[in-house]
């Protein structure tokens, strides 16, 4: 049987023609929460024609952290503290046997990450580490970085299996209004900076 995906492939392709609204718009690629990189591969196929943007991969690649009171739902049984781990090595293979270039990946917790293991501007941003502080961290670390135009698209807005998503994303609209303009596709928030 095939693995299953993470992102579906009827979410992926709306995920890319996300991306393809911002290649006009300078500024990096970044995923936070790549896992083994099979979402990672079709954003840097899309980047094949803009030598000028960077693909960024940030993961723990320990699997998932303790979930926090935020996350907890009747749903959400499945996903637990550990799961999917797993190896930077298995996304570099993963680019090479496409021939894609190298990403820049970056193994570590998003709260211990530092500024300079940021590129400096953000063009898109996918944000797909499922519990409400991994979503949280994570807009907080892009969103001082992204140009006008630019677009975070954060996985599992609405997804009753994983609650805290949707929670870190309106909490971050209200602490800063007028600064994004939020779509809802699919499951995914899109927030279009202004
Ligand atoms: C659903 S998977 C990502 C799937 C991937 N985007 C794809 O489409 O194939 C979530 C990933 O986020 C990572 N993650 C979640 N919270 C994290 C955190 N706070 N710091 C680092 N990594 C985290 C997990 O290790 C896991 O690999």
């Amino acid at each position: 049987m095939p693995k299953e995906l993470q992102i579906p492939n009827r979410e992926t392709e709306l995920l890319l023609s996300e991306l393809r609204k911002t290649l006009e718009i300078s500024g990096d690629v970044v995923e936070f929460g790549c896992y083994e990189g099979d979402t990672s591969i079709l954003l840097a196929g899309e980047l094949r024609d803009s030598p000028d943007k960077w693909l960024y991969l940030y993961d723990s690649f320990e699997g998932l952290p303790a979930k926090t009171a935020e996350d907890n739902s009747a749903d959400g049984w499945r996903f637990k503290e550990g799961e999917l781990k797993a190896s930077p090595d298995t996304v570099r293979h993963k680019f090479k046997k496409y021939a894609l270039p190298d990403p820049v990946i970056t193994k570590g917790w998003f709260n211990e990450l530092s500024d300079s293991d940021l590129p400096s501007q953000i063009s898109f941003a996918l944000l797909d580490g499922d519990f409400y502080e991994s979503i949280k961290t994570s807009l907080a670390l892009v969103s001082p970085r992204m140009n006008a135009g630019g677009i975070i698209a954060i996985h599992d807005y609405r997804n009753a299996e994983l609650p805290g998503s949707g929670k870190a994303v309106n909490e971050f609209l209200a602490e800063h209004p007028d600064e994004y303009a939020l779509r809802i596709v699919a499951s995914m928030a899109i927030l279009e900076k202004q």
